[in-house]
């Protein structure tokens, strides 16, 4: 048999889908090649934001196809770091929804207070904006030095920020109206000094803070929390990946712990919605009851 009679037929599909169809499977075997390289799983991330980020990377880099980009990524770890930069997308601020802590003051506080010693687990915490926002909450609150706060990232360089306290002084005039916003019962600027690099944020409001490098998709539980903070996360994550990270908190918070999302997100629809009561619907605060 001649060996064109064993040629495969081009797909049935037009010219565009084909051209699709190749463009996906390329994104597939490079997030299989970062899984296995370097052990960061984005294979379950919403594709759409992905690939649109993957994008912005291989031009950055100066190359034109995925393929050249997945080469590139398995042989130079500094290219992966900044693919890292871009996929962890780490936009933050502090009191970020200030609705959100007027709800953590009137519902979580009171909870937490019946507590000699808590435990809270921010988890994505990117630059720690949103770490230093609940240290000042909980210190107004009185709460401060009876809690443990566990502010974990999948980002080194962002923790290495958020270790820092280093914010830029720019960004003072909108977080302090956010602080009013959020219920804040101070002064803002009692909270920082300005300083030649930016507002630097006092010491003593990290001093109960554990800053970790975690990885929510492919790490285990390391502690139990009477409430976990995860905001602008779940939200990059394909259905299936946000369910097993609901698993992951489920089996890390204590039996009533809270568990506090961001605007778009819920535990509704997920396997464990029977397993909370709903705090505060439009915060998309949750209670663990079983
Ligand atoms: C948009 S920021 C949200 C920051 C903050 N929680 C907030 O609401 O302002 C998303 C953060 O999630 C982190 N992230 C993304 N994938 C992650 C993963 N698999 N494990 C842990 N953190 C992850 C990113 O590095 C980024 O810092």
């Amino acid at each position: 048999m001649a060996a064109s009679e064993w040629t495969v037929p081009p797909p049935v599909v037009g010219e565009n889908g084909a051209r699709e169809e190749l463009e996906q499977l390329e994104v597939d075997l490079l997030l299989e090649a970062v899984y296995r390289r370097y052990g960061f799983d984005f294979r379950e991330y919403a594709p759409a934001s992905l690939k649109r980020r993957l994008w912005r990377r291989l031009t950055a880099e100066g190359l034109t196809t995925v393929t050249q980009l997945q080469d590139r990524l398995l042989h130079d770890e500094g290219a992966m770091e900044r693919l890292l930069l871009d996929l962890s997308i780490n936009v933050t601020s502090m009191f970020r929804d200030p609705s959100f802590y007027v709800a953590f003051r009137e519902n979580v506080v009171p909870m937490l207070r019946t507590y000699p010693f808590t435990r809270v687990w921010c988890a994505g915490c990117s630059t720690g904006e949103e770490v230093y926002s609940l240290a000042i909450l909980l210190h107004e609150e009185g709460l401060y030095e009876r809690t443990r706060i566990y502010a974990t990232d999948i980002n080194a360089q962002v923790l290495n920020t958020a270790l820092a306290g280093v914010f830029p002084l720019e960004k003072m005039k909108q977080y302090t109206q956010n602080y009013i916003r959020a219920g804040g019962k101070g002064e803002f600027s009692e909270y920082y000094v300005a300083a030649y690099d930016g507002a630097r944020f006092s010491r003593s409001l990290t001093k109960n803070v554990v800053f970790a490098q975690h990885n929510l998709v492919s790490d285990h539980t390391f502690n139990q929390f009477n409430a976990i903070l995860c905001r602008n996360v779940l939200i990059y994550f394909d259905k299936t990946l946000q369910d097993r990270v609901h698993g992951l908190f489920h089996e890390s918070l204590e039996m009533f712990g809270v568990l506090g999302l961001g605007h778009k997100e819920s535990v509704a629809f997920s396997p464990y919605s029977d397993s909370y009561e709903v705090i505060d619907a439009a915060e998309r605060i949750y209670r663990r009851v079983k």
